[in-house]
């Protein structure tokens, strides 16, 4: 079984990205995007609107399959961007669509201020898994690209994984 697969979401900035390739350079994972069948279109507003509604109401859109099966991982790292104070969409639809038990999983989160309860929530959609060190990373309150958690925690953070795995 190989060992780790890295996968996540992005929409506005690549920011979620940018910590999962962070992780990927330090720990040598298989890393994938996860894709919408139909991606938002519109502003900015338009989808922050969409996302409140499809979180509200539970919505699972459709995604593309993965090029890698997490199946054959031991470890799975997610990330999402904090969407509405939980995980995006996507992400629901991913963990909903795999089985995660007897796996280790890593989760991360990237978020503006309100983190809300997006790294419970996903804890609990991945059954039967042993969850690692977590992480959320904070970029600016505007949903921009500036950092605002200390490189140094992120450090930590995947010196922690590493430990983890
Ligand atoms: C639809 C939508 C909802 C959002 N909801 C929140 C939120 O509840 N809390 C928060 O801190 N940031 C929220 N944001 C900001 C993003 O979480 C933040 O900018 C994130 O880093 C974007 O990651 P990305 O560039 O990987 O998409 C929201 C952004 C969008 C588009």
């Amino acid at each position: 079984m190989k060992k780790m697969l890295i996968v996540y979401y992005t929409w506005s900035n690549g920011n979620t990205e940018r910590i999962a390739s962070q992780l990927q350079r330090a720990v040598g994972a298989d890393l994938e995007r996860i894709e919408m069948v139909h991606p938002y279109e519109g502003s900015y507003d338009e989808v922050v609107a969409q996302g409140q509604r499809e979180v509200n109401s539970g919505f699972m859109p459709d995604i593309k399959t993965l090029q890698h099966d997490p199946a054959d991982y031991e470890v799975i790292a997610v990330g999402t961007p904090t969407w509405w104070y939980t995980m995006a969409p996507a992400v629901k639809t991913f963990l909903a669509d795999h089985d995660f038990s007897g796996k280790k999983v890593i989760l991360f989160q990237t978020h503006g201020g309100w983190p809300g309860h997006t790294l419970k929530n996903m804890e609990k959609a991945c059954k039967g898994a042993a969850a690692g060190p977590s992480l959320a990373v904070q970029f600016d309150s505007s949903g921009g690209s500036k950092l605002m958690t200390a490189e140094k925690d992120i450090d930590a953070w995947i010196r922690d994984v590493k430990q983890f795995l």
